[in-house]
């Protein structure tokens, strides 16, 4: 049996291409509906219930447009509504928090890890939580790094700013003799190479790859998969004022088949 339908991938704006970027590579056959929420982005900065309304409201968007699954790119959407969609929805949710807990936990060797997020992502505290549950021994250091979202976005990558930046947040972590770090924002893999030319010993997870694997076992475990044939890209953005240069950035190289506006609320 295939299932034709499209995988449904939602973030709060640009950053969750990464994930996309992933999961095309991950599965080619399959069609993919993205949905960026440019115009209230960043979640990051704004409160539990406002970010659980709007992750509902792309939840709905995405349903009416039949996806399969549902793929929360987003860290803050996955922090504070991943549990409730998962819960409410009738197709199956993978966020991408989950994903990189676990890697995180096969991966360090002194049970000294640390997690970078948004402000928002760092005080739901869980990472934290989920990592302590599975094991209660290990230290659990975590540090938001607001500025890394903006400093992305403008396509500071590799600029002296942007090393002195991340020297700042993470030397933190480091004095803590962390040895794995994981990247709990969709933006941060943009800036992977930087953070480890400053500090080359950090073993980093990506949480876009990891939720890719887990995306793929998903859907071979539930019979979803779809035939086999290159499946279609269509991104669609609550807010197109963005150059398309802009997007490039991050699209790594996806061809996309469509890149529409819309409004949530006319479902
Ligand atoms: N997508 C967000 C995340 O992964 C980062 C951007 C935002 O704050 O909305 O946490």
């Amino acid at each position: 049996m295939t299932d034709a339908r499209p995988i449904g991938v939602f973030d709060s704006g640009l950053g969750g291409l990464t994930v996309l970027a992933e999961l095309v590579r991950a599965l080619p056959g399959e069609s993919f509906i993205y949905l960026g929420d440019t115009a209230r982005v960043p979640y990051g900065a704004r409160s539990d219930r406002t970010i659980q309304r709007y992750s509902r409201e792309a939840a709905d968007w995405l349903l009416a447009r039949d996806i399969k699954l549902f793929v929360i790119a987003c860290n803050t959407a996955t922090a504070y509504a991943g549990d409730m969609l998962q819960r409410e929805l009738s197709v199956p949710v993978i966020g991408v928090i989950e994903p990189g807990v676990q890697a995180l936990l096969s991966r360090s060797r002194n049970r000294r890890v640390g997690v970078i997020g948004t402000r928002a992502t760092i005080r739901s505290d869980v990472y934290a939580r989920r990592i302590r549950e599975r094991d209660a021994d290990i230290q659990v250091f975590s540090k938001a790094c607001p500025l890394f979202v903006p400093l992305v976005e403008e396509g500071w990558i590799d600029k002296k700013i942007t090393r002195l930046v991340v020297q700042e947040y993470l030397s933190e972590l480091a004095r803590e003799d962390v040895d794995t770090v994981v990247l709990g924002c969709t933006h941060y893999p943009l800036i992977k190479k930087t953070i480890l030319s400053e500090f080359p010993e950090l073993s980093l997870v990506d949480s876009s790859e990891e939720t890719a694997r887990a995306v793929a076992a998903r859907i071979q475990s539930e019979g979803l998969a779809a035939d086999g044939e290159a499946g279609a890209v269509r991104i669609y953005l609550t807010d197109l004022t963005r150059q398309m240069s802009d997007l490039e950035s991050f699209l790594s190289g996806l061809s996309i088949e469509s890149l529409e506006e819309v409004e949530l609320h006319a479902g």
